[in-house]
């Protein structure tokens, strides 16, 4: 049996660690386990969420994307999609405005033509309020990688081109201006991406945790970033 490395109380990245995304998996088990409803685990999910947001600016991550809601996981029961979609409106209303003051700056990422014209002023809003703040927070929300990729594609043939490249497509995917994810991590304990930043994960590292989202710590973050550093980072090369 080895010991597990501990990690360092005090953690802050450098250059090389700008970009972390989380696939927030496991609320619904989590839930389950304590004999609650599942959707009481995405509002677990959600307190979770705001504090590894918060922390992740505090040790100096720049980017932050999170996957809030798939544009697969509209095949849910209603009643939780239902409760999802009501967490996210209450962030809409309070927590995202409350974040601004931890230098948030909210974009919304995925198909948004599905929502109400109601809820797209009202993300719009917000990514105009924060759009000077200097940590930056994506939130998935109706989004899949394929979707993005056919999107990106469709709008440079809106453009125009006949013929693209791959500086094209990454100006035209939701994360346009932003660099790739340096490191993904996934929770809950499947080893699978989900279609999630299929182009932009070209050269992410992963990092899978059995530890469900709810319970995802800052402890668990420095766990990952630990493991992010001793890993080389090739790029194909040697
Ligand atoms: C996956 O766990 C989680 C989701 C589909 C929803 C994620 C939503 C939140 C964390 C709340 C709101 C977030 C924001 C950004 C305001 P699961 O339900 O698939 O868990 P399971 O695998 O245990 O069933």
């Amino acid at each position: 049996m080895f010991r597990k490395k501990q990690p360092k109380q005090e953690i802050h990245v450098d250059e090389r660690l700008q970009h972390i995304a989380f696939i927030m998996d496991g609320n619904g088990r989590w839930a389950q386990r304590r004999g609650m409803p599942r959707e009481l685990g995405h509002s677990q999910g959600a307190a979770t969420f705001r504090k590894i947001g918060r922390y992740c600016e505090k040790i100096g991550i720049k980017y932050m994307t999170v996957y809030a809601f798939s544009t697969e996981n509209w095949k849910r029961p209603q009643k939780e999609i239902d409760a999802i979609m009501k967490i996210f409106d209450e962030f809409m209303e309070d927590a995202f405005r409350e974040m601004y003051d931890d230098n948030v700056k909210v974009r919304f990422i995925g198909n948004l033509s599905i929502f109400p014209e109601s809820v797209r002023e009202k993300m719009a809003k917000i990514e105009r309020e924060t759009a000077e703040k200097p940590f930056s927070l994506n939130v998935a929300v109706n989004y899949g990688g394929r979707e993005e990729i056919v999107h990106a594609c469709n709008a440079l043939i809106a453009e125009g081109k006949t013929n693209v490249n791959e500086a094209d497509i990454s100006d035209h995917i939701y994360t346009f201006g932003q660099p790739d994810p340096d490191l993904i991590v996934r929770t809950g304990g499947d080893i699978r991406t989900s279609n999630f930043l299929l182009w932009q994960s070209a050269y992410a590292e992963y990092y899978f945790t059995k530890t469900l989202w709810p319970d995802y710590s800052e402890k668990d973050v420095n766990e990952a970033v630990e493991e992010f550093y001793s890993r080389k980072r090739r790029y194909g090369g040697v």
